[in-house]
């Protein structure tokens, strides 16, 4: 089985990455292949809002007009059988590459002209998801204050994940090189353990 990656972060090396690392690490000796895509590192166009991609009726996400690096990504994923998605909070939400990211996410949704919201192409969510969110308040603080959990978790599910933990990490902004804690470590580690198990279920 594989476990696939999607980095929101604009530093590698830093919290969202080293967590990350930590579950894939986990999910690898648990059994899983691991793979990590860095959004910041693929290009990815903003989504103009043109609609061309909701227009067509059916379960299959919509073509977008733009031929850039998010088919690659998207197949990726629906190959993978776990995913994992995490980003910084910055001004109170997920990173702006994280943003672009989730707006082209709307090829998984029906809404031809005339309709006055979109409905989910395929609610079908069988691949265990794991949510990954780090910020400079204290966690409780951030996570009760925002809607960034709830994002990434609704991100997720337009990629057909089904959230089965978050690691929240607060006080992640003390150093310039800050490393992430052994209570942090440890959860990474359930995690992606667990992600290998509701997998192989
Ligand atoms: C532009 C910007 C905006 C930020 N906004 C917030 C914020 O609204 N709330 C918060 O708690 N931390 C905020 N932070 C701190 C980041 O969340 C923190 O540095 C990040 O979680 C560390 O993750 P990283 O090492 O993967 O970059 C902000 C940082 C930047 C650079």
């Amino acid at each position: 089985m594989k476990v696939l990656a999607l980095v929101g972060s604009y530093r590698k090396g830093g919290i969202i990455d080293t967590a990350i690392d930590e579950i894939l690490a986990s999910a690898g000796e648990a059994g899983a292949r691991t793979e990590k895509i860095y959004l910041i590192d693929r290009r990815i166009e903003f989504c103009t809002n043109c609609r061309t991609c909701t227009q067509a009726p059916g379960e299959q996400r919509g073509e977008c007009i733009f031929d850039d690096d998010m088919n690659p990504i998207l197949e990726a994923i629906a190959a993978a059988d776990a995913l994992v998605i995490g980003s910084p909070m910055n001004f109170g939400t997920v990173t702006a590459v994280m943003k672009r990211f989730i707006e082209r996410l709307v090829c998984f949704a029906c809404w031809p002209w005339g309709e006055n919201a979109p409905t989910v192409r395929n609610p079908k969510k069988n691949k265990p998801a794991v949510i990954v969110a780090s910020s400079a308040a204290p966690a409780v603080i951030a996570r009760l204050a925002t809607g960034q959990v709830k994002l990434l978790k609704k991100a997720a599910g337009l990629l057909g994940g089904k959230p089965v933990g978050v690691l929240f990490i607060g006080l992640a902004a003390r150093k310039k090189q800050q490393a992430i804690g052994n209570r942090t470590r440890k959860k990474a580690r359930v995690l992606g353990s667990k992600l290998v198990s509701r997998a192989n279920h």
